[in-house]
C-alpha cells in the first residue's frame, strides 16, 4: 500500500475493487453511504481498525459501527433478540444501526469494540456501501470520515477536507442522500432504546415496535450515563467553527443565517443566509445540513443564527446535531 496523497476515484466496479483489496490489506477505504460517508477498515483487524482511531483523531474508548452485508451477516456478529430482528426486517438496507451482545465467535475485533461486550452493526442501502462491503467479504469498521469531533462529510471532497492523505482511497459516490448518520438502537436491555437520533425516524420504528422507544441511558449527548452508553454522544460534536445560536426568529447584526422555510427573509446588509429547505421539508434539510454548516465556515461566518426547526420526524436528529454543534467546545 502506497502512502502519500489520498487517491479520489469515482466509484466504478474497478474503484470497488480496488477499495476492497485495501481493505483486505489493512488499508484505510472511504466511501458513500445513503446517510454520510464513511471511514472504512477491516472489522477484524485491530491493527487496521487502529489506523481509523488514529486518522479520525477519535479516543480509542469511542466504539465503530460493522457495516455487514446483510441479517445473516449481522447474525454472526451479533444475538438479535426479537424485536431487533422485527427492526431488521423492516428497515435493512437502510440507516438503522443495532447495538446488541456480541456473537460468541464473532469476528468484529476488541478495537473496534472499544473492549464493549456488545457490538453496533448496520446494513447500509447505499449501492457502493454495499458492493464495497460484498467484495470485501467480511465486516467492514466505518465510522463517519472527518475528524473527530467534526461534522460529518456528505461528499467526497469533504473527507479529502478533513482525512486528507490519511485515507488510501475516496470512493466518491456524489452526495450522500439522507445528509445525517443512521438512527442508533440498543437491544441490549429489555425494551429497545433509542441511543442516537437519525436518519430513520422515531415514529417509524415506533409503528414497527407499536411501543415507544426508551430514551437513552441520561438522554443522548447529556453527558452522564449517555457517555458510557453511547460514548460518541459527547455533548459538543458535529462542530462548525462558527458559534450557532439556535431557535433564532431573526437575525442579528454581523449574523450569518442558516434559515428553515424562509424564516428569515432577505435583508441587506447582513451576513449570508443558507435556507436548509425553502418549502420547509425536513427530508430535505437534514440533507443539506452538513452541507450547509461547513459552507458557512467557509465563507468565514463567525456567528450564525440557525431558524428553529420542528421537532416531529427527521427534526429529532436535525436538532440534536444542531444542539453539539452548538455546545461549548
Ligand atoms: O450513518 C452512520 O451511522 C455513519 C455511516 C458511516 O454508517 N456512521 C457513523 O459512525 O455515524 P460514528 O462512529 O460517527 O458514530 C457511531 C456511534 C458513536 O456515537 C458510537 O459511540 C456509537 O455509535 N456506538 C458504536 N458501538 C456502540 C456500542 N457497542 N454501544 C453503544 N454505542 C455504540
Ligand atoms: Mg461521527
Amino acid at each position: 500500500m502506497t502512502r502519500g496523497a489520498a487517491r479520489l476515484e469515482p466509484a466504478s466496479e474497478e474503484a470497488i475493487e480496488k477499495g476492497a483489496r485495501l481493505l483486505r490489506e489493512g488499508g484505510l477505504v472511504a466511501f458513500p453511504t445513503e446517510t454520510v460517508y464513511g471511514l472504512g477498515a477491516d472489522a477484524a483487524s485491530a491493527a487496521a481498525v487502529a489506523k481509523i482511531y488514529a486518522a479520525k483523531g477519535r479516543p480509542s474508548f469511542n466504539p465503530l459501527i460493522a457495516h455487514v452485508a446483510d441479517l445473516d451477516a449481522a447474525r454472526r456478529e451479533a444475538e438479535l433478540p426479537a424485536a431487533a430482528l422485527r427492526l431488521a426486517e423492516a428497515f435493512w438496507p437502510g440507516p438503522l444501526t443495532l447495538v446488541a451482545p456480541r456473537a460468541a465467535g464473532g469476528s468484529v475485533c476488541e478495537a473496534a469494540r472499544a473492549g464493549l461486550a456488545s457490538v453496533a452493526l448496520r446494513v447500509p442501502s447505499a449501492p457502493v456501501a454495499r458492493a464495497l462491503i460484498l467484495a470485501a467479504g467480511r465486516p467492514i469498521a466505518a465510522p463517519s470520515a472527518n475528524r473527530s469531533g467534526h461534522v460529518s462529510p456528505v461528499t467526497a471532497r469533504h473527507v479529502l477536507e478533513d482525512l486528507g492523505e490519511r485515507v488510501d482511497l475516496v470512493i466518491d459516490g456524489g452526495r450522500a442522500d439522507k445528509g445525517v448518520e443512521s438512527t442508533i438502537v440498543s437491544v441490549l436491555g429489555e425494551r429497545p432504546r433509542l441511543l442516537r437520533p437519525g436518519a430513520l425516524t422515531r415514529e417509524a420504528l415506533e409503528e414497527i415496535l407499536r411501543a415507544p422507544l426508551e430514551a437513552g441511558e441520561g438522554g443522548a449527548g447529556e453527558g452522564g450515563a449517555a457517555a458510557i452508553v453511547a460514548p460518541g454522544m459527547t455533548a459538543s460534536h458535529y462542530a462548525p467553527r462558527a458559534r450557532l445560536r439556535l431557535e433564532a426568529d431573526e437575525l442579528r447584526l454581523g449574523e450569518a443565517g442558516l434559515d428553515f422555510g424562509g424564516c428569515f427573509g432577505a435583508r441587506e446588509g447582513r451576513g449570508p443566509i443558507l435556507d436548509l429547505s425553502p418549502a420547509a421539508d425536513l427530508e430535505e434539510a437534514a440533507a443539506n445540513l452538513f452541507l450547509y454548516l461547513r459552507e458557512l465556515d467557509a465563507r468565514g461566518a463567525a456567528l450564525v443564527a440557525v431558524a428553529p426547526i420542528p421537532a416531529r420526524g427527521l427534526g429529532e436528529a436535525i436538532n440534536d446535531r444542531l444542539r453539539r454543534a452548538a455546545a461549548p467546545k
